[in-house]
């Protein structure tokens, strides 16, 4: 394959782009031409990185420049989608962080439109990296069917990180609260390694936050197979409980530090369908534990690194856009579920979940926030 690099465009190079511009500009096989951003210190800062890329103000016109093949998109999510789309359509790869976009019809707009200009089209999903081990001993039928997933993911932001940017923490531009910002990597981690759900009741509370968008969400999941699972997401506890945790019918695997497999020694149903109360735990197998080191450390520029070569060789990005839409398709179904009161099955019909979120978006469901200070605290 040739050597040549890989001419890069950054669109939104605050932020996280930062970070972005920083990673491409240590990629040996890119060569980052082009940097935009609204934002003109963003910009010179940029360049002070990137010296020999041209700035601009205006993404499409960065588009159509002619001065780069692709681009990484790192800006508020209600622009993922006619950003994103809009850059295929100009004959540009693209790799837009996560989430994919808002929404499932936005999702399958750029995936149209990549298929349409044959043009690669990734999304930033990290933590695709260090579970690709877990992902494949979970595929190869080793340990058997899932029968429960179990993820808690406990974080904290405060009211002044929604007030750094006017897109965060609203329906219409940043689609959601921590489900669709933090947790979107969360529910990409759980169906990499589960597969889709096939069922969702999920309930959305907003317990501290100035804001209209949920800090807190508590579902129950049902899986094609029959297998359940729990999946809990916050912005508002301090617990450092994070569970990750998957049994199947011969084992199970419990995400920590390291990751642990455990493999049953006996059938799950001799026990369960055994007699009398002496013979069922007579057969009860045993669970033996086993360290399961990390695949690989994160590095931060890895996914721009796997984004450029996958460019450069024709081969495919290590994050399938098919599945960053699943992960928006989950997170659409919970808030429909939330919001329309009832279990919802998948797959989702894009129409009913433009309809909820365009009602969010005009402000017809807001989530108060629950806890308040007393009025003594600050007096
Ligand atoms: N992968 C991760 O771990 C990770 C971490 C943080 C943020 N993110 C994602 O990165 C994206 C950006 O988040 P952020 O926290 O950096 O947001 P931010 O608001 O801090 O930065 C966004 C940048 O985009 C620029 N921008 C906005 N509209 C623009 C436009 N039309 N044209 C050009 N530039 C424009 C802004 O000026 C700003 O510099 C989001 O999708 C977020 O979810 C990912």
């Amino acid at each position: 394959m040739g050597q040549r690099k890989i001419r890069l465009g950054i669109v939104g190079v605050g932020g996280v782009g930062a970070g972005r511009v920083k990673n491409a500009a240590e990629t040996p096989e890119a060569e980052v031409t082009a940097v935009c951003d609204l934002n003109a210190k963003a910009v010179e800062d940029a360049q002070k990185l990137c010296p020999n890329a041209q700035a601009f103000s205006d993404a499409e016109k960065l588009f159509a420049s002619g001065q780069c093949e692709a681009v990484l998109l790192n800006l508020p999510h209600f622009l993922h989608q006619p950003l994103g789309t809009a850059a295929l359509q100009a004959g540009l790869h693209v790799l837009v962080e996560k989430p994919m976009a808002i929404r499932i019809g936005e999702c399958d707009k750029m995936l149209a439109a990549a298929k349409k200009a044959g043009k690669l089209l990734t999304v930033h999903h990290q933590k695709r990296i260090t579970q690709r081990h877990v992902v494949n001993l979970m595929r190869n039928g080793e340990l058997g069917p899932l029968v429960r997933a179990t993820y808690i993911s406990n974080s904290v932001r405060n009211n002044k990180y929604y007030r750094t940017g006017a897109w965060r923490g609203t329906w219409k531009y940043e689609g959601g609260g921590v489900l669709i910002n933090q947790a979107i990597h969360d529910i990409d981690a759980l169906l990499n390694v589960t597969g889709q759900v096939a069922e969702v009741r999920a309930r959305l509370d907003n317990l501290f936050h100035d804001h209209e968008v949920e800090d807190t969400c508590t579902a129950a999941l049902e899986y094609a197979n029959g297998a359940t699972g729990t999946f809990v997401a916050n912005v508002s506890s301090f617990s450092p409980t994070n569970v990750v945790e998957y049994e199947t019918e011969r084992g199970a695997i419990q995400f920590g530090k390291p990751i642990k497999l455990g493999r049953l020694d006996g059938g799950v149903y001799d026990f369960y369908d055994a007699g009398d109360e002496a013979e069922m735990f007579a057969k009860k197998p045993g669970l033996t534990w086993q360290d399961f080191p990390e695949a690989e450390p994160f590095e931060p520029g890895s996914l721009v690194r796997d984004f450029v070569l996958a460019v450069r060789d024709g081969r495919k990005p290590l994050v399938d856009p098919e599945g960053a839409r699943e992960a928006v398709h989950f997170f659409n179904a919970l808030v429909l579920s939330h919001f329309l009161q009832k279990p919802m099955r998948l797959p989702l019909d894009p129409a009913q979940v433009d309809e909820v979120f365009d009602a969010l978006a005009a402000g017809k469901w807001k989530l108060a926030r629950r806890f308040k200070a007393p009025a003594s605290v600050g007096a």
